[in-house]
This record gives C-alpha cells, structure tokens and sequence, in this order.
C-alpha cells in the first residue's frame, strides 16, 4: 500500500506534490520519489526513506516543471532500495510511472518485453508497466491507445500514474484507490484525498476499470473498453485538511487524547442510516460481522454486544480468512463490514464475496470517500476525522461507539448509555498518566507481554496486545484469562509482565483468580481496574463506570502504554517499521 499522486497545472509541481506525499506518508514509507516533466525531458529523483529525510539530500521538491508524479512505497516486490524506489522510468526515459498494488503476472510480462529489447533496473513487478505503456505506445504513438493495451495485459490490484515524453499525464484503476482533484489551476490525482485536499475540496471519484487522461485540455475519463465516461465533481469535507499534529509530539498522542471529543461525535453524522441499518438486522436471515486488524477486535465487542444486549446471533468473521468460508453468505444475509480507511483490500474482498451471494452490506467506516462506501447499501460514519498514526486508536472507540448505539436501538434504549460520563472519565484517564508512563519505562526491555480479560474484556486484551506489538515491537499476546491454565500458563516466570483488564463486573472474581495463578509464578501483574488489589504489582486506576462500558474506559491507558513505551525504546510511533496505515493489498 504505497501512496500514488500526479499534478498538472500552472504552479511548480514538485513542490506540490512533495506535501502531498508528506500528508500520504502514513500509507508507505520505505522509499519516496517524485519525477517532473520539463523542456522536453522527464527528470527522476528518489530515494530510500522518509519524505522529509529524503527531501533534504535529494532536493526533490527543487524539480523543475508544472506537470509531474510521486509515491512513496511500502515494499512488496524487491528490497528497500534507490533502484527499486518509484518513478521508474521506462527504459527508453520517455515514460515515467508510480504504482500501488500488485502486477500478479508481472514476470511473465517482463521476460516477453525483455525479449523485445526493453531493459529493466528494479527487482520491483512495477517497472513493467512503464515499459509495457512505452511498448505500446512504441506501436501506436497513441497514448489512450497505449493505455488501453496496457491494461487489457496487467493482472492484479493496481493503481498508477504515469508522465509521458509530451507532458501528458495518465492514470488508471483496477481495485485500488484513485481520486481527481479539481482544482483553480491544476488538476491532482491521488490515493487519497489527503493528498490535495490543501489545494481543492473539488474530486471526482473514477469507478474501477477507467482510466483518466490529462493534457493541456483538460481532463479525459474512459472505462478499459474506451468508452468515454462522465462523473460528478463531489465536495468532500475540509476536515480532511485539519491533519496537523498541533503542540502534539506525534498524530498517535494527539489522536488518542482527541477520544473524550471524537467518542461524543461518533456515528452523529449518519442517524437515518443507523435506523435503516437496524431495521435490515432485525429482519437478517442471519448476520455476519468482519474486519482486519483492530477493526476486527471491534467485531469480537460487537458479537458479545449484540448477543447480550439485542439477543442477537452475529458471527465475526476475520476479512482476510473470508475467502475460505465463503459459503456462508446467502441471500438476505447481512453483512457488516467494519474499517477506518474504508480500503482494506481483505475487507473490500470479504464485502464483494458476501455481495456475489446477494447478501446486503452495512458498513461501519471512518473515511467516508472510501470504495467500502461506494460498496455498500448503508454506511454508518464513525465520523472521528482524518486518523494520520498508523495505529488505530480513537478510530476503535468511535467504532465501539457506533456499535453501542446500533445495540442500543435493537433493544430499544436497553444500554442506558451515557457517552458524556464516558468522555469526562476518559479526560479522567488522560490527565493522570504518570503511573501508565512509569510501567512504561518498564517495559523497555521486555521481551514478551501478554495481556488477559475475560468475556468482554478479552477482544481488549486482543487491542492492547495489537496496539503493544505495533509501537514497540515487543511479542504482545491478547490471551482469554480462563485459558491460562490449559497451557500459557507454563510461559510464566519471574521475567514475565502480564496486563490484567479487570473492572468491576461480572468478570471481576474469576480474572483476579487468573491474577493470583500468575503471580504464583513469580511475574509482574498491571492491574487495570477501578478497584485496587494487593495481587497487582502496579495498578492503572480507572474511573468506574456502567458494566457494559468498560471496553471505552481500559483501552485508553492501554494505548497510552504502548505509546509511552515506544518513545522508551525510541521507535516511530507514528510509522511503525513495516507497516501502513491502510492495508490496499491482499
Ligand atoms: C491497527 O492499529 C492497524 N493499523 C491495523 O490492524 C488496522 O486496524 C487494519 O489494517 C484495518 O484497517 P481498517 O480499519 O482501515 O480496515
């Protein structure tokens, strides 16, 4: 998942497009490049790192031109290297091209273009689709033409943009994001709207299989068989371009310590379709819910929530592991389909799976421009603006908060929810992380952490294990506390640190029994909870609160943790080492 954008217009480009990768960087950042096209002449310069790090000893953003590209990568074929770093250039120099995705025939394309005399430099499955644009284009000095016969030739999820030797720009989907931005002198194409949205709020979003072409002229949208399209220009919010870390030292701080203000907002946006999604469940055959990552641990809350709650059955359903149980989906099921950027590719799969078998979609998603938008029949907002760190956080509480809303309407006000004690307790939390930050320098140089809960509280452990191993790269286990002694039990010694979620519920006694086995053995026990015990070594406080909204309250100084404990050990927070923001490939 690397980001892609193009400029043509009557400014400077590289300039442009050097902030747009900068605001782009959370979706790849191995490598960066941007080449220009000027006096005839396209001019390449990349390197391996980070826009600003790059930028400084390459001078990318000093190009010359008004017309130019740029990426920055997340490594998928061949090293992080210069040679492998995008623009790659075809070989002949007069077609230049930034890729995201995957060219599943890559090799084969590339031995039979070799055969016809075009070199390659890169171990990347990119690069031919620079040479096989310039081989095209090499038989019909057509450049819609060459775009056409390229894409009827590439396989796999892709997106590009390419810069040909007349200063035209190209570009074309298939199954990863690309949007147009319409602007005042220029027009943008990007992965994302972050990309441009400083410079115009105007975009036109092209349906899968066009291509788009941009000259002098204007601007020219085909689908792959050559018809000419049509498309709107739709107005997305400015909010998007409110993506500044403010007095914050990373987007991670300051977007966990937004959750008192982002859980009182979420799923406001989309009330009508919050009503319209309760009505499908109620009448669903039967109800499936999915997602990657932390948006999947938000599915395992829902299924305890729905069951509880609405005495609703919901089966979670992992996105990436949907392809092989494809056949539960049928007519008149419901499938609800969780993500923050709205374009995990194993989500988007597990949606086209569940739509092939005529099952509805409901989707739950942060960015409201997203393909899993434009793929399903209701989409609920989560509504907690542009999430910049790549480790969801206040994404997860605002996805809670939706999830809690939705089970509240199916049992009809049963949950008594008040999200205002919620936010006034998690200031609460915020304001008094000392403690968390001294277990922080504990943690420094552990090797292993496991974090238990129980019933509700389990899908948390499973979150703050993710978010542990994400900022500070130390082996995080999320274990169901009642499992410890059928065998995890044996993993503990006085080297181990274990976290115990442990509020005041119905969990309570059985999760502190768990506490006393491991503290038998000799390791370090956190407790958090709002009831202090002598079991704990160190005990994270958290306010009390309604049984059923626990979950919101004791992922905060979870994630305030491994925050914390990233700093310690001096890693990224805000780019953890091979990881994206928003996963676009399978
Ligand atoms: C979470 O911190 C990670 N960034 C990752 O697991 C993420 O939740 C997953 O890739 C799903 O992303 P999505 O919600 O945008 O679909």
């Amino acid at each position: 998942m690397c980001s892609i954008i193009g400029y043509l217009g009557i400014s400077s480009a590289a300039p442009i497009i050097v902030k747009g990768l900068k605001r782009m960087e959370y979706r790849g950042y191995d490598s960066v490049g941007v080449a220009t096209f000027s006096k005839d002449h396209i001019n390449v310069r990349k390197g391996v790192g980070k826009v600003l790090e790059v930028n400084k000893t390459v001078k990318l953003d000093e190009l010359s031109g008004t017309i130019g590209i740029g990426h920055t990568r997340w490594a998928t074929h061949g090293m992080v290297t210069d040679i492998n770093a995008h623009p790659h250039p075809s070989s002949s120099g007069e077609v230049a091209i930034v890729h995201n995705g995957i060219i599943e025939n890559h090799e084969g394309l590339k031995k039979e273009l070799q055969e016809k005399g075009y070199t390659f430099k890169s171990q990347t499955d990119s690069e031919v689709i620079a040479n096989l644009l310039q081989y095209n284009y090499d038989k019909t000095k057509d450049i819609k033409k060459s775009i056409i016969d390229t894409v009827s030739q590439l396989k796999g999820n892709y997106a590009f943009v390419a810069v040909f030797q007349d200063g035209t720009l190209g570009a074309a989907r298939n199954h990863e994001p690309l949007i147009i931005g319409v602007g005042k002198d220029g027009y943008f194409i990007s992965s994302d709207v972050l990309g441009f949205v400083e410079y115009t709020d105007d975009v036109i979003y092209p349906d899968n299989r066009e291509f788009v072409i941009i000259d002098t002229s204007g601007l020219k949208i085909f689908d792959f068989e050559a018809n000419p399209v049509r498309h709107q220009i739709i107005k997305v919010s400015k909010e998007f371009a409110d993506s500044y870390k403010g007095e914050f030292a990373h987007f991670t701080l300051k977007e966990i310590s937004e959750q008192p203000t982002t859980i009182l907002s979420a799923g406001n946006s989309t009330q009508l379709e919050m009503d319209l999604a309760s009505d499908l469940i109620r009448h669903a055959k039967n109800l499936y819910i999915t997602g990657s990552g932390t948006s999947y641990n938000a599915a395992l809350i829902a299924k305890f929530l729905f069951s509880k709650y609405a005495k609703i059955k919901i089966d979670p359903l992992i996105s990436s592991e949907a392809r092989f149980s494809h056949d539960v989906f049928e007519e008149n099921s419901i499938l609800i389909a969780i993500s923050q950027s709205g374009e995990s590719a194993d989500v988007l799969e597990a949606v086209s799976i569940a739509s092939k078998a005529g099952s509805k979609i409901i989707s739950i998603v942060n960015m409201m421009t997203s393909s899993l938008v434009h793929q399903s029949a209701i989409s609920i907002g989560v509504n907690c603006g542009p999430e910049i760190g790549v480790a969801a956080t206040k994404s997860f509480t605002s996805q809670l908060v939706v999830l809690y809303k939705l089970v509240d309407k199916l049992c009809n006000g049963c949950l008594e929810l008040d999200f205002t004690k919620v936010s006034e307790a998690i200031k609460k939390i915020l304001s008094n992380d000392s403690k968390i930050r001294d277990v922080a320098r504990l943690l420094k140089d552990v090797p292993d952490i496991y974090v238990l809960g129980r019933g509700i509280h389990y899908p948390i452990a499973s979150e703050g294990s993710l978010k542990l191993k994400e900022l500070t790269y130390i082996h995080a286990e999320g274990l169901p506390g009642g499992e410890l002694k059928h065998g995890p039990l044996a993993l503990m010694d006085s080297d181990s640190f274990v976290l115990i979620i442990n509020p005041n519920d119905s969990t309570y006694n059985d999760t502190l029994m768990s506490a006393k086995q491991i503290k038998a053995r000799g390791a370090r026990v956190i407790g958090i909870s709002d009831i202090p015990s002598d079991v704990y070594d160190y005990w994270i406080d958290i306010p009390s609160i309604g049984e059923s909204l626990y979950p919101l309250l004791e992922i905060i100084p979870i994630q305030l943790l491994a925050y914390y404990a990233a700093i310690e050990k001096d890693t990224d927070p805000d780019y953890p080492r091979n990881l994206a923001k928003s996963v676009t490939v399978k």
